[in-house]
């Protein structure tokens, strides 16, 4: 899958401590980028990178759908980036970020990410159903001892 950043197909949709998320608006999908802090000299392999992203996505097809049901749980699927198309996200929305957030950024090297369904747009079956406001979701922390 090729990836077109631009504020026409992107947006941004929040962060936390490691992941900087991008919403794909035609695709109704996310992306989940991870951030290093700026002045960090350290790079992640990209065969390590796409390593990580797999082992989440084991993780989430031998762990999560066996414990909440196939139904309930999204495989995230494994995307390539180019080092030119993470250069523009991080200057496209580097003014809608918290300014506490800004000493870490992501690093412009060629990676993988995963891509995730947006939970804040209405899966299909559920939009002819009239509604207004936004769609609100909520995410539950998992701790695995
Ligand atoms: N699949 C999704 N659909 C819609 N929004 C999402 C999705 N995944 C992440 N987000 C948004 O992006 C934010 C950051 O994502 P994520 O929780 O993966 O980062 P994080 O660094 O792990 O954050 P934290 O450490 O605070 O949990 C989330 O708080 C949420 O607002
Ligand atoms: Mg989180």
């Amino acid at each position: 899958m090729h990836l077109i950043i631009s504020p026409e197909t992107c947006s941004y949709r929040g962060e936390g401590n490691a992941g900087f998320v991008i919403s794909l608006k035609k695709e109704e999908k996310v992306i989940r980028l991870e951030k290093q802090d700026a002045a960090s000299k350290q790079t992640t392999c990209i065969d390590e990178q796409r390593q990580k992203c797999e082992n989440q996505i084991s993780m989430v097809k031998n762990v999560m759908k066996p414990l909440l049901g196939e139904n309930l749980v999204n495989c995230p699927v494994l995307v390539f980036i180019h080092k030119d198309e993470i250069k523009t996200i991080n200057s496209l929305f580097s003014v809608q970020r918290p300014k506490s957030r800004l000493h870490k950024i992501v690093n412009e090297e060629n990676t993988y990410v995963l891509m995730l369904p947006d939970y804040c747009t209405l899966p299909p079956d559920l939009k002819m159903f009239s509604s207004f406001g936004p769609v609100i979701s909520v995410e539950i922390k998992f701790l695995i001892a």
